[in-house]
């Protein structure tokens, strides 16, 4: 029962923070389903009325006043006068579809990976499974292999990291010191892409799973890097992995448990050149399991993976030693990862 003495506490915290907490997703939402209506790219040219918002982008009217001035309440729309819309300066930068900035592709990923195995997290916290086998519950995420469309949706949108990735850690290594390197998972190649385009002198090397191969040749091809970097497919648990003077392991530590990940370093160990370098990005966690979207991302992949999650820097530091490597020094990336890198 309510007592006044409660209402006397609870009224000096104001309850704001938690109103917005609780509906955090619908404005997640808004920016999703923004993204795949293709509104910014209908105001790419330029600021326009709500009507020509509607006829380029499919919005019913009964929705689309309340749902453009939403976007422009969250800062991603501007509105002048009574509804003319232009881009506002996120939506410039990274939503515009076709630019070589472009993050809506991960935008899209987040959309399909996220809502349905997000909306089944009180399951997964009480049974401890992951939530994204079952296609037939949504599970972009446990199907995807089975369809190359879908692969193909998920590299893109790997690739909006990916291409912001390759140009940091092309300027944070002295890439001087070495002339190969080999991308761990490396997909279809795109951080790949962007390392030969700024390092010519580095001998390539993309690793990943055989059934890769076609989505690698035609992405690299396109990009005109494929006589530039060689793909070796195979399994990096069980196959040779190629020796090269640095290993990059990129979003791919958080897709195993913690003994995987131990035999996985113990493997790249073995294959990077005495001298030559390990790096290792992933959202990692502080050490002192502070940062919530680091923690939301750790939770993610639990829904997403049988035994994945994020790990703590210090927890990756002791694999490293462990597997033999020296050195080991965490920088942040691009404000959402942490880059680790260590020597052979
Ligand atoms: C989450 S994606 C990361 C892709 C890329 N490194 C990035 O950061 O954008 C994981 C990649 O690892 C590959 N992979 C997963 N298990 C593998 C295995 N056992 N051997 C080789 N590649 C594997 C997948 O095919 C996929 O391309």
């Amino acid at each position: 029962m309510t007592t006044t003495d409660d209402r006397t506490k609870a009224a000096a915290v104001d309850p704001g923070p938690l109103i917005k907490l609780t509906i955090a997703d619908c404005a997640a939402k808004v920016l999703h389903s923004a993204v795949t209506l293709g509104v910014f790219g209908a105001l790419a040219e330029g600021p326009a009325d709500a009507d020509r918002i509607v006829a380029a982008t499919g919005l019913h009217p009964r929705m689309a006043g309340d749902f453009l001035d939403a976007l422009a309440g969250l800062g991603l729309l501007e509105r002048t006068g009574d509804d003319r819309y232009t881009n506002g300066p996120l939506a410039k930068a990274y939503l515009v579809p076709g630019t070589s900035t472009y993050l809506g592709g991960f935008v899209e990923l987040t959309n399909e990976t996220l809502y349905g195995t997000w909306g089944r997290l009180t399951e997964a916290l009480t049974t401890g499974t992951p939530q994204h086998l079952d296609p037939d519950k949504g599970g972009f995420v446990g199907d995807k292999h089975k369809d190359p469309e879908k692969m193909k949706r998920f590299f893109a949108g790997l690739d909006a990291y990916s291409d912001r990735m390759g140009v940091e850690i092309a300027g944070r290594v002295d890439w001087s010191r070495h002339s190969s390197f080999v991308d761990l998972g490396g997909a279809r190649g795109n951080l790949a892409s962007v390392l030969v385009k700024e390092h010519p002198h580095l001998k390539a090397g993309v690793f990943d799973l055989e059934r890769t191969r076609p989505l690698f040749t035609e992405h690299v091809g396109r990009l005109g890097y494929a006589d530039r970097i060689e793909f070796t497919g195979g399994d990096f648990f069980t196959d040779d992995i190629p020796r090269a003077d640095v290993i990059v392991l990129g979003h791919i530590l958080h897709g195993f448990d913690t003994d995987r990940r131990r035999e996985l370093l113990r493997r790249v160990h073995a294959a990077v050149n005495p001298g030559g370098r390990i790096l290792v990005y992933d959202r990692m966690i502080d050490d002192e399991r502070r940062d919530a979207e680091r923690l939301l991302s750790s939770l993610h992949m639990r829904l997403v993976s049988p035994d994945g999650s994020e790990y703590r820097v210090g927890d990756l530091y002791a694999w490293l030693r462990e597997a033999g490597f020296t050195d080991a020094v965490a920088e942040p990336l691009l404000g959402t990862h942490t880059l680790v890198t260590a020597t052979r």
